[in-house]
């Protein structure tokens, strides 16, 4: 289940509660031992996406050591092969040509030596300057959850499916020293080389304040712990899956984790365990000292930015040499209890992987699906010019709604209806004003957007939709929500609304959104990339083609549908085994 923010310090509560009930091991996935060996027979096929990244069956969760070799994309990620919950963690693996169809492998990486055999937990890939790809990991070495870190290389360079990897006897390469909390240390990043050394980050905890150590090497085997954490943040918890690597001040191109310099920014992104979201900062980072240093003005903390404001964890980048740009993965958990896990047999998809560029303003980054998504693409659907009064919602017809592509402009003729914005909702999170405000509830500029996965009476609907605000004289705030809180007449789930605000010059009056739609997910897009929101969501009428799409306006301010084009998608091929 996914958290709230102000249930932190209940949170906090619970996790320790969880570690003292756990003999003091910290996992951070939920254990149900009944679930975790019961293999399934049928899958059910209602909710399973049909573009999005997922195996046939069983559990996933991390995206790991994404990389591009000799043609190829490859991706693993953390699978249980024998349940549909958290457990058995092995090194799933799956090699595309284009990002988009996939064909799976036998697992890559799975508990085989004393130094793992516990668990094979997440990690990323470097290519070295040669061209040879290795993989740092975490093992686990007992039933305490004591974490080491790995390396694995490829058995056959030659091969480009890189099927077979070896875990070499010299093993492992890091180990926690006094200091560490052995079992709160994991997730080893992408190398980046600079002055005559690799270095890694290791993401941890010291208490309550999250740390990425930074350890170093000449060689990649021989690791020595750098005297400082590369950077450490009270109160926030363990840090899972920190992501480090640089962005170019011009342009949409990636860059190399070890370019550096004066064109350069670096971000540094983790994932909080505590709230089970991520947040990112962008600053600078001081080779010499080894320390990096957020700017100034941004929220290092669980209120920073984030690259997505929904379900959305254990993201992690990578620098495709093929297309100059860095792209990023990241995991979206079921919101369903694991007994209904069980029932349909898989849970968890990666999201659409999506480009990241830094923002011109240096800000914020800015993200978008692949564009090998566009292939995809099929039977498309226009409106143009489309007024949409106060209370007005449009079905957009004839495409398969349940699996769509949508991306709309949406232009209005003034500010001046924008609600005020509350002083109260200052200390609020944006979740929290959505709560407040939703979809329904008549505004000014605003409520309008999409009305995805609805049912044709409206039954069941995922709003995805901004609200603007008048926060002082000419100041506005604009916020995105993905409201599943009316997805599904289902019972038990959990229906969050997930929003961020997004800053936005409002000059040109108008505000577009993407929206990629897929049964059980709803991936959202703002202003060219300037926010996104995962939701995951389980119709229970709108499903397949009871679907239905709309563009909908609940505030007094006539909204135009400028430009709207929807397209259905096909199904790609996904994670068929290879043929030999
Ligand atoms: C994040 C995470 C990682 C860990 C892995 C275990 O979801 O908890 O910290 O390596 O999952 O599967």
């Amino acid at each position: 289940m996914m958290v709230m923010p102000h249930t932190l310090p209940v949170l906090a509560l619970f996790a320790l509660l969880f570690v003292l009930s756990n003999n003091g091991a910290e996992a951070s996935h939920k254990i149900y031992s009944r679930y975790q060996n019961l293999s399934v027979e049928n899958v059910n096929q209602v909710h399973r996406t049909g573009y999005h990244f997922q195996p046939p069956r069983h559990w996933i969760n991390d995206p790991n050591a994404p990389m591009y070799y000799k043609g190829l994309y490859h991706l693993f990620y953390q699978y249980n092969p024998k349940g549909a919950v958290w457990g058995n963690i092995v090194w799933a693996h799956s090699v595309s040509k284009d990002l988009i169809n996939w064909e799976s492998l036998e697992p890559a990486i799975y508990p085989s030596k004393w130094f793992d055999y516990y668990g094979c937990w997440s990690g990323s890939a470097t290519v070295l300057p040669n061209g040879e790809p290795v993989i740092l990991y975490t093992g686990i070495v007992d039933k305490n959850n004591s974490q080491i870190q790995n390396y694995a290389v490829p058995a056959n360079l030659s091969d480009p499916y890189l099927r077979e990897w070896v875990k070499p006897d010299d093993n492992p390469i890091v180990n926690p020293d006094a200091n560490v909390n052995g079992s709160a240390f994991r997730d080893p990043t992408t190398a980046w080389w600079a002055d005559g050394h690799w270095r890694i980050l290791i993401g941890s905890r010291r208490k309550q304040r999250g740390v990425a150590y930074l350890y170093r090497s000449k060689d990649f085997k021989k690791w020595v712990k750098a005297k400082h954490p590369l950077h450490s943040v009270q109160g926030t918890g363990m840090w899972e899956c920190p992501d480090f690597f640089p962005v170019s001040l011009s342009g949409k191109n990636g860059l190399d984790p070890s370019v550096m310099g004066q064109n350069v920014k670096h971000v540094l992104k983790v994932s909080l365990d505590m709230t089970r979201y991520e947040y990112y900062t962008m600053g600078t980072y001081n080779k010499k000292k080894d320390k990096y240093f957020p700017d100034e003005g941004l929220v290092d903390g669980w209120a920073g930015l984030r690259l997505d404001y929904g379900n959305f964890y254990a993201s992690k980048t990578f620098f495709d040499p093929s297309t100059n740009r860095r792209v990023l993965w990241g995991w979206a958990n079921e919101s369903d209890d694991p007994q209904k896990d069980k029932d349909k047999g898989w849970a968890g998809i990666q999201l659409i992987p999506r480009k990241v560029w830094l923002d011109p303003s240096g800000k914020q980054l800015l993200q978008w699906p692949v564009a090998e998504l566009e292939k995809l693409r099929g039977h498309n659907v226009q409106l143009r010019n489309q007024k949409l009064n106060q209370g007005n919602h449009v079905e957009v017809k004839v495409i398969t709604a349940a699996q769509a592509d949508v991306d709309v402009t949406f232009s209005f003729p003034s500010l001046d209806k924008a609600e005020p914005f509350d002083p109260k909702w200052a200390k609020l999170d944006a979740l929290d004003v959505c709560d407040q405000k939703g979809s329904k509830d008549p505004g000014g500029l605003g409520p309008f957007g999409l009305l995805t996965l609805a049912s044709k009476n409206l039954e069941e609907f995922t709003p995805v939709f901004f609200r603007v605000f008048k926060a002082a004289a000419d100041k506005h705030k604009v916020l995105l929500c993905s409201d599943a809180r009316s997805s599904s007449l289902g019972k038990g789930l959990y229906k969050p609304s997930f929003a961020g605000f997004v800053d936005v010059d409002l000059t040109g009056k108008k505000l577009s959104l993407r929206s990629l739609i897929d049964h059980s997910v709803v991936e959202s897009f703002g202003v060219g990339g300037r926010i996104a929101i995962s939701s995951r969501v389980y119709p229970t009428i709108a499903v397949s083609e009871k679907a239905h799409l709309y563009v909908f306006n609940n505030g007094s301010e006539t909204i135009t549908v400028e430009n709207l084009n929807a397209w259905s998608m096909n199904t790609p091929v996904m994670n068929v085994p290879i043929k030999s």
